[in-house]
Parts: C-alpha cells; sequence; structure tokens
C-alpha cells in the first residue's frame, strides 16, 4: 500500500529544457543554459519553497536529469522531490525495462529514490503498468502518475495497480488556455473526483503564451518550439495582451496570469524554468485570483486565437 499520500504543491519545476544544457544539447528549446545560470534557479526556487523538480529520462537523453542532479547536490534529498519517467518507446529488451530504466535515472540523478515516478506514453498500458509495482513495493519508486493517457487508459493503469493495493496517484497531460483536452475529455473531473493530482504541462506553451516572444523577436532559430509555434504567434496577441492587462491590475506579467489560470482551474502547472526571476513569476502565479469573468475571457479570447499546439508525441484525448 502507498502508506503517505502524495504532498502536491501549488507549482512544480519543469526542467526540459535543461536537456539543452551543456556542449551538445539537443536544442529542442534553442536555449544554452549553463550548470552556474541552473543553480541560481534552483536557489531561488527552494528559497521561494518550490521543490518538486519534474525531468524524464529522454529530456535531452540523461542530460536534464544528470544537470538537475548535479545543481541538486547541495541540498539535502529530503529538502526536494524528483519527478522523472519511464519511457515505453525507448524501453530496452531485458527482463524489466521499467526497472533497468528507473536505474539510469537514479544514476543520473545521483539519488536512490524518486518520489514521483511515470510512465511517460501509454503505449501498452496493460504491459508496462505491472511494471511499477514492484518499484513500490521496494520504495525505489514512491508514488507513481501516468502521461499523455487518456481516461479509459488511466482508468486501465488504476485497475491494475489498484489490485496490487496502489493506485495512480496522478495524472500530468498538456493542459493550457490554448489546449484543454484533458478538461474536454473529463480528465480533470476525474482527478477532482477521485482525488488524484492533476498535473498540467506546457501552461505557457514554451514560452508562446508569455507574450515576450512575437513576430519581431521570435522563438529561438532552428529549435523545435520555433518550429511549431513562430508561425501562430501573430494569432495569440490577442490574448497575450488580455494576459498582460489582467496582469497589470495585480502587479504582475503575461505569463504569471496564465499560470494563475492554470492553478485556478485546479491543476498543479509544471512551469519550465530556464531563468531565475521566473521562479518570481510562480510567486506571484500563487497571490493571484483570477474571476471567473477574468478566466472566461482568458478562454475565449483562447478560442478565437484557433490554433492546435498539440504535440507531435500527443494523441487526441
Ligand atoms: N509529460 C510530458 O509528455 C511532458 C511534455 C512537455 C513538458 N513536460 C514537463 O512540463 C514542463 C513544462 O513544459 P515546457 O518546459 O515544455 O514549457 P512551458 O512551461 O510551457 O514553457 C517554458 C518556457 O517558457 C518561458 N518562461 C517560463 N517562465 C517564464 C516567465 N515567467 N516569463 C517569461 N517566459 C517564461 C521560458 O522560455 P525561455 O527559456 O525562452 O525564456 C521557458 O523555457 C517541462 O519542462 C517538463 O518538465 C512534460
Amino acid at each position: 500500500m502507498t502508506i503517505d499520500n502524495l504532498k502536491t504543491p501549488k507549482v512544480a519545476l519543469g526542467t526540459w529544457a535543461w536537456g539543452d544544457s551543456g556542449e551538445t544539447g539537443n536544442r529542442y528549446f534553442g536555449s544554452h543554459l549553463t550548470p552556474a545560470g541552473l543553480e541560481e534557479v534552483v536557489d531561488k526556487a527552494h528559497a521561494a519553497g518550490f521543490t518538486l523538480w519534474d525531468t524524464a529520462l529522454v529530456y535531452g537523453m540523461g542530460r536534464s536529469e544528470t544537470v538537475l542532479g548535479e545543481v541538486l547536490k547541495r541540498y539535502a534529498r529530503s529538502d526536494y522531490q524528483l519527478s522523472t519517467k519511464f519511457n515505453p518507446r525507448i524501453a530496452g529488451t531485458g527482463d524489466d525495462p521499467v526497472a533497468d530504466m528507473l536505474e539510469q535515472s537514479l544514476a543520473n540523478l545521483g539519488t536512490d529514490y524518486i518520489d514521483l515516478y511515470w510512465i511517460h506514453n501509454p503505449a501498452d498500458v496493460a504491459r508496462w503498468t505491472p511494471h511499477l509495482i514492484p518499484l513500490l513495493k521496494n520504495g525505489k519508486a514512491k508514488h507513481v502518475g501516468v502521461s499523455n493517457h487518456n481516461l479509459s487508459e488511466i482508468k486501465l493503469a488504476d485497475q491494475i495497480l489498484g489490485e496490487a493495493g496502489f493506485r495512480v496517484e496522478a495524472i500530468q497531460n498538456h493542459y493550457s488556455l490554448l489546449y484543454r483536452s484533458s478538461e474536454q475529455a473529463g480528465i480533470l473531473d476525474y482527478c477532482r473526483n477521485h482525488g488524484v493530482s492533476f498535473f498540467a504541462y506546457m501552461v505557457l506553451e514554451q514560452g508562446a503564451l508569455t507574450g515576450k516572444y512575437s513576430s519581431e523577436n521570435p522563438l529561438p532559430e532552428g529549435s523545435s518550439r520555433a518550429k511549431n509555434y513562430n508561425s501562430m504567434l501573430p494569432q495569440l496577441k490577442a490574448l497575450t495582451d488580455k494576459l498582460a492587462s489582467i496582469g497589470q491590475m495585480h502587479g504582475a506579467a503575461a505569463p504569471d496570469v496564465a499560470t494563475a489560470w492554470a492553478i485556478a482551474k485546479g491543476t498543479i502547472p509544471i512551469i519550465g524554468v530556464t531563468k531565475p526571476h521566473y521562479i518570481d513569476s510562480l510567486v506571484q502565479a500563487n497571490s493571484i485570483t483570477l474571476t471567473s469573468n477574468d478566466i472566461a475571457e482568458l478562454e475565449a479570447l483562447a478560442d478565437a486565437a484557433n490554433v492546435d499546439t498539440r504535440g507531435f508525441w500527443e494523441q487526441q484525448m
């Protein structure tokens, strides 16, 4: 049985872009992150009380986990929580590919347990979910969740874990003003009704919803996110302007309001933090209470933008 319930923070910290650190970063984000800069991010986050770090083996193929493990070394293991993922798409051929991949993550992160271990995508739920059970029993994974699963896959995974006395404790899906498929598919309601935490990823659409990028100042040239988002930036202007104007009333900025929206919808946003001052934005987001009118206006503008931000790895919900 899961002894202690998953303690969920208001906001979690995302490190996919941290895979862009080092000489040969995969440049998905087109960022140039250095361990020294990321140390500052970690120090600022911890000082503000944000201590749940989300990563995955596939982020920069180990680079995100490795740099995260390095910069967290100055802290006691009990002072932060780690969230990382088994990815069926790169499963090995040994007897237990899930346990094997977890060992790689543990080595990269320099730890002997993961607080929240995920199945990254729903390739063969019946095959992979049972492999989480021994990890929960031996304590290498304290809690488990599923990511990018639709409602029937979530229920199947929960049933499989339930037979062993465990459960799907958390869901992690793409959820932003521009991408509300988990809400439309009833996954948010499922989470609310079953006491399951919903972690929302890409709340800022990889920077496209912050108002910082525009046709004049596009996302970094050559990066994957530039290819995905640059052409839609003009359509997002009315929405990012509205985020900024709501922010002004609270002494806050557009991204803070986008994050506050995700909190208001009952989710735990995982925000990709690449610069120390983005932590201030999370503090702001936590202090903003949006009215139902603000939320309705933002969602109407998001719908009017009429863009599809589904990631290439995501299925329709
Ligand atoms: N389970 C999955 O399949 C999955 C998929 C995607 C993401 N995730 C997780 O969710 C996390 C979040 O997603 P994401 O990192 O892809 O995208 P995101 O959180 O939507 O956007 C992150 C980007 O937004 C910009 N940003 C963040 N805070 C800002 C602020 N206060 N002001 C201005 N710009 C700001 C930064 O861009 P610049 O660096 O250009 O400044 C940052 O790289 C990931 O890191 C990962 O942990 C999981």
